[in-house]
């Protein structure tokens, strides 16, 4: 997430919709040793103007001395879930971010939450207003009122986390029963802030070592692992057909959600607590965007778009005849063309097809023939690749946080029909990429079985 690097930026939120005491929580049809929470997805510049199906989009500004800017819009994405807290079920909103590790939700009384709605029009509360710049409105998302639930408990450790772009949230460790979806988990240890910047707090599914503690603790996968509510610190994330809603299932994989095979591949440089895995080719019909080169790529749900190095972006272009259009100072093709290919990335001999259009958005042109629709490349730039949201929303991606592995297969957008699968002791249905030798690479080739 906002965490450390922006680039980390891969947030999701809760907010709840569970009723029912935590002793009548259904297990419904839920999976044994699963468990399934559901997400919207907002994107937007920030939490507190991210809106449910924004579209994320580079737009062309010309500035007053003429030169052209290129503004992004809505370029964070934030996968949002609903919880309840404590004995009296308070429902509060947080983050899904897998590139943090810490619980940590608003407190009643935090000191940032809005003092604005309530004051009068004394020039005293304007001016006071004026100079709060970072009051947030804490209502959009819920707060947690500890003096409420009569099963919290305080430890007395202080926490604090500070991001990248200089919002930051302290307070107190302490734990409480949470509800996710219909599961309950006992004595999560989380933190309440009574000081934070952002309208909405986080469950960090990241790394463990990724934790703001001195030492380790039990975050919500390892928590849910030692309830015996899952077998193993694994979840699965996929988005449905218009990205505008998600789920997560901890503990397993729902193996109706995507084609093919899962192929499983190892994360790299785990010591900097990012979830990358090598990214060795990304290609449109064979043709290669890389150049013999391979890229650590960067999974990142908090960032809307994907990022490419400049190089690769210059081979997209004229791979896929991309022509520069100065109206918005960006390539854009023939929107039949983007809308019926694949682009084919490549990991570690992992093939996994997404759209190309994902990585487009449409535009209309008016011209002298009239109004036509064109297709405007939707990519940023950077030295490493990031896959945002962008990426996620065409593939079915499985973390496992325990064996530091990641494994990914093209989603598919069908029915409601579910297969909810547990993790017993590897991703069910995968191929470990690593593992295989030629002869299963050559047997999987003769039954037709596309890598
Ligand atoms: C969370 O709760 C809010 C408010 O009830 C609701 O609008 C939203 O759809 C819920 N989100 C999910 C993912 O269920
Ligand atoms: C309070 O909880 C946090 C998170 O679990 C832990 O790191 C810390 O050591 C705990 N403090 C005490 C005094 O037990
Ligand atoms: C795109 O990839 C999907 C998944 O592999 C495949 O079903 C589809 O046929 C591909 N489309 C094209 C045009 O290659
Ligand atoms: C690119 O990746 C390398 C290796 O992981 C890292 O050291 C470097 O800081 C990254 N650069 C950026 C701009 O993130």
């Amino acid at each position: 997430m906002k965490l450390l690097n922006p680039l980390l930026l891969s947030i999701f939120s809760i907010i709840s919709s569970a009723s029912g005491a935590p002793t009548s929580v259904k297990r419904g049809n839920d999976q044994q040793g699963v468990v399934k929470v559901d997400f919207n997805v907002h994107r937007g510049s920030s939490v507190g103007t991210a809106q449910l199906g924004a579209q994320a989009k580079r737009n062309f500004k010309r500035n007053t001395d003429g030169t052209a800017a290129i503004v992004l819009e809505n370029e964070q994405s934030f996968y949002m879930a609903n919880m309840t807290i404590g004995s009296n079920h308070q429902m509060v909103g947080v983050l899904l971010d897998t590139g943090s590790s810490d619980l940590w939700v608003n407190g009643r009384d935090n000191i940032y939450c809005s003092k604005t709605s309530t004051t009068g029009d004394s020039t005293v509360s304007k001016l006071l207003e004026t100079r709060d710049t970072t009051s947030i409105d804490c209502s959009l998302y819920g707060t947690f009122d500890t003096s409420m639930s009569t099963s919290y408990k305080s430890n007395g450790s202080d926490f604090a986390i500070y991001y990248a772009d200089n919002t930051f949230a302290k307070g107190e460790w302490g734990h409480d029963d949470v509800t996710f979806g219909s599961v309950l988990v006992n004595d999560l240890s989380f933190a309440v802030a009574d000081e934070a910047t952002s309208e909405v707090g986080v469950l960090g599914i990241g790394l463990p070592g990724l934790e703001t503690t001195k030492t380790q603790y039990e975050n919500l996968p390892m928590k849910m692992r030692s309830a015996g509510l899952i077998h193993s610190s694994v979840y699965s994330i996929y988005l449905g057909s218009n990205a505008e809603k998600g789920t997560i299932l901890f503990g397993g994989v729902d193996t109706s959600k995507y084609q093919g095979l899962l192929k499983t591949v190892p994360m790299v440089d785990v010591a900097s607590n990012r979830i990358q895995v090598e990214m060795n080719d990304m290609t449109y019909n064979g043709m290669s965007f890389f150049n013999h080169q391979f890229y650590p790529a960067l999974l990142d749900s908090g960032s809307t778009l994907s990022l490419f190095p400049q190089a690769v972006i210059d081979l997209i272009v004229s791979v896929i005849d991309l022509q520069y259009y100065e109206e918005l100072a960006s390539y854009i093709g023939s929107c039949s063309m983007i809308e019926s290919s694949n682009f084919t990335f490549n990991f570690g001999g992992a093939r996994i097809d997404v759209p190309m259009f994902n990585f487009f958005f449409e535009h209309m042109v008016v011209n002298d023939d009239g109004v036509s629709r064109t297709c405007v490349l939707n990519v940023g730039v950077s030295d490493n690749v990031t896959l945002g949201d962008s990426f996620l929303r065409g593939v079915y991606t499985v973390f496992d946080m325990e064996k530091y592995e990641l494994s990914l297969a093209t989603a598919t957008f069908g029915d409601d029909t579910e297969n909810i699968q547990p993790y017993v002791d590897s991703v069910p249905g995968a191929i470990l990429m690593s593992k295989m030798t030629l002869v299963q690479i050559c047997l999987m080739w003769l039954q037709g079985v596309y890598l």
